[in-house]
């Protein structure tokens, strides 16, 4: 049984008292430098558009100072050559850019409906309560940032709390409040899976797409540490155990070629075959028709109608004589741009 949260206990069990973190140290923010400013062109350099770096950027500048500072906003802004405005629209959008500085790590408690119901709400509560903050609010020694998180796709692992975006699978009050307490006293407690721990401003450098690792393999050799993933293979392992198979899935329809002009002839589910779907939807307006004027009108629109005959224009074609500029959606086209529209064309494009 667990000591009731924020009960002297509960004190003791988080390391409130005993915390290594230099809040004061965490609590500088360092001016951007240089060295930021050619890290910030490297991940330009990736994109073939330059304003897609803007969500790396925003991490580095993270990595750097903590959070998303309006010195971070102006040096994005600046390199993008975007407004401070669009910047600040971005970073404000997601929850993974930071608006206030943060502790040494984000702990984030998935409260979505399945770690709800199996604890993740009191898990929140009871960390919460120990730490003296609520969501979005660091604890006062500069250690932590804790936050609620909509659902963290690891269902099958729930309750789930992430420390860094890293994962702490089916974890209960107690084992998230131990786990808190190892943070608080400096230590690194290994994820469930994935990569190992470091620290908010270092997973940060990560997403900006800077490896901790030295290289490739030592990278893939963390990511890829083995890991328990009974939750998520359950139903394969009861499936094979009882020699079950999920049933052949039904063929699609084929797709058309990419330049067919016409659908090919499918099956309906009125179980006709040999029509296309538009024209089965006019024979029925043909046959719905009550009078002879509207089975005309039904005919008349049906795809295999004959074409009506088109106007002659002084050049000889058919078509409209539209004047250059003048038609639908070419306003302020020139007397060479698309002026006519010719039959079986349709419409003229402004490209
Ligand atoms: S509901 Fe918590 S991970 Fe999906």
């Amino acid at each position: 049984m667990s000591a009731l949260p924020g009960s002297p206990e509960a004190t003791a069990v988080t390391g409130l008292d005993s915390s290594p973190v230099d809040a004061a140290a965490l609590a500088e923010v360092p001016p951007l430098t240089e060295q930021t400013r050619l890290e910030a062109r490297e991940i330009i350099a990736r994109y073939p558009v330059a304003r897609s770096a803007l969500l790396p950027m925003l991490h580095l500048v993270q990595s750097y100072q903590g959070y998303v500072t309006p010195e971070g906003v102006a040096l994005c802004a600046e390199e993008l050559r975007l407004t401070k405005a669009e910047v600040g629209a971005v970073a404000t959008f997601y929850t993974m850019y930071k608006r206030r500085p943060t502790g040494r790590h984000l702990v984030s408690v998935c409260t979505n409906t399945l770690c709800a119901v199996l604890g993740g709400q009191r898990i929140m509560d009871a960390l919460s309560a120990d730490l003296g903050v609520h969501h979005d609010e660091t604890a006062a020694d500069g250690s932590i940032t804790l936050e609620h998180a909509e659902c963290l796709a690891a269902c099958d692992y729930a309750p789930v709390v992430t420390v860094d975006y890293e994962f702490y699978d089916q974890q209960d009050v107690d084992s998230a409040r131990e786990l808190v307490a190892a943070l608080r006293r400096g230590e690194k407690p290994l994820p469930t899976r994935g990569a190992p721990l470091t620290d908010f401003r270092g997973i940060s450098r990560q997403l900006a797409g800077f490896s901790q690792h030295p290289d490739a393999a030592a990278a893939a050799a963390a990511v890829d540490a083995p890991g328990d993933y009974g939750p998520t293979l359950r139903g394969l392992r009861l499936a094979a155990e009882r020699g079950e198979a999920a049933p052949p899935m039904p063929a699609g329809p084929e797709q058309p070629p990419a330049d067919a002009g016409e659908p090919r002839e499918t099956v309906r589910p009125s179980g006709r075959t040999g029509e296309t779907p538009g024209k089965e939807a006019a024979d029925a307006r043909v046959a719905a028709a009550d009078t002879p004027a509207e089975k005309a009108g039904a005919a008349g629109s049906h795809p295999d109608a004959p074409e009506p005959a088109g106007r002659r224009l002084p050049d000889g074609r058919e078509g409209t004589d539209t004047p250059a500029g003048q038609e639908p959606g070419t306003a302020g086209q020139g007397p060479d741009g698309p002026s006519r529209t010719i039959e079986g064309r349709g419409p003229s494009r402004r490209r």
